[in-house]
């Protein structure tokens, strides 16, 4: 796989816990020509996250720490973020909670994607809370990460409607496309201050 060499560009890590949809698709988008982003490092808390392939894949380093010991895997976590001068961190599906000490300690802004028009629906299921509440509409968010969960600024959001016949996995699909979208615009805003 053929590496953008980006100078200029702005060192991310991403964190993840699953799937990683979100991440190759970030991915694809540090390597196109107007990204302002290398991804540099990936996080993951599970051995078997289906997304760490991506790190194979397209030969980006990746570490894995469960979190067990959660106050010194974050030390150990800034301290990698350091060594590769990361600056962006974005949590793409990562299913632990940070502290308020990691991102006081962390020099650089935390980004979160979250699958809801937020502040409805924080935490987990969301789509089937949606559904359930015969909402018109459901979406998603990127915004800020601060200790409370997905409490932060809201970035960037985008409305998705449900449909009559909708399941929570169609819901998810639909959903997850307008995440492909929103989660690159998201980091041009955080990082040209748009
Ligand atoms: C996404 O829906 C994201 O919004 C949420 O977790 C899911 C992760 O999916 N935080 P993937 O691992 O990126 O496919």
């Amino acid at each position: 796989m053929v590496k953008s060499i980006g100078l200029n560009k702005t060192n991310t890590c991403v964190f993840i816990s699953g799937t990683g949809s979100n991440l190759e698709n970030l991915i694809k988008f540090s390597l196109t020509k107007k990204s302002p982003i290398n991804i540099n490092l990936i996080f993951c808390n599970k051995v078997n996250a289906k997304g760490l392939m991506y790190a194979n894949k397209y030969n980006i380093k990746k570490k894995i720490y469960f979190f067990k010991k959660k106050a010194e895997d974050e030390k150990k976590i800034l301290k990698d973020l350091k060594r590769n001068k990361i600056k962006l961190i974005c949590l793409a599906g990562f299913m632990k909670i940070l502290s308020k000490n990691f991102i006081k300690k962390f020099n650089g802004k935390i980004i979160n994607i979250h699958p809801s028009l937020l502040p409805k629906y924080k935490g987990l299921n969301t789509h089937e809370r949606a559904l359930k509440n015969k909402e018109k509409f459901s979406g998603c968010t990127v915004h800020y990460v601060n200790s409370k969960l997905d409490s932060g600024k809201i970035i960037l959001q985008k409305k998705v409607k449900i449909n009559k016949n909708d399941t929570v996995e169609k819901l998810r699909k639909r959903i997850l496309k307008q995440e492909y979208k929103i989660f690159p615009k998201a980091i041009k805003k955080v990082l040209f201050n748009l």
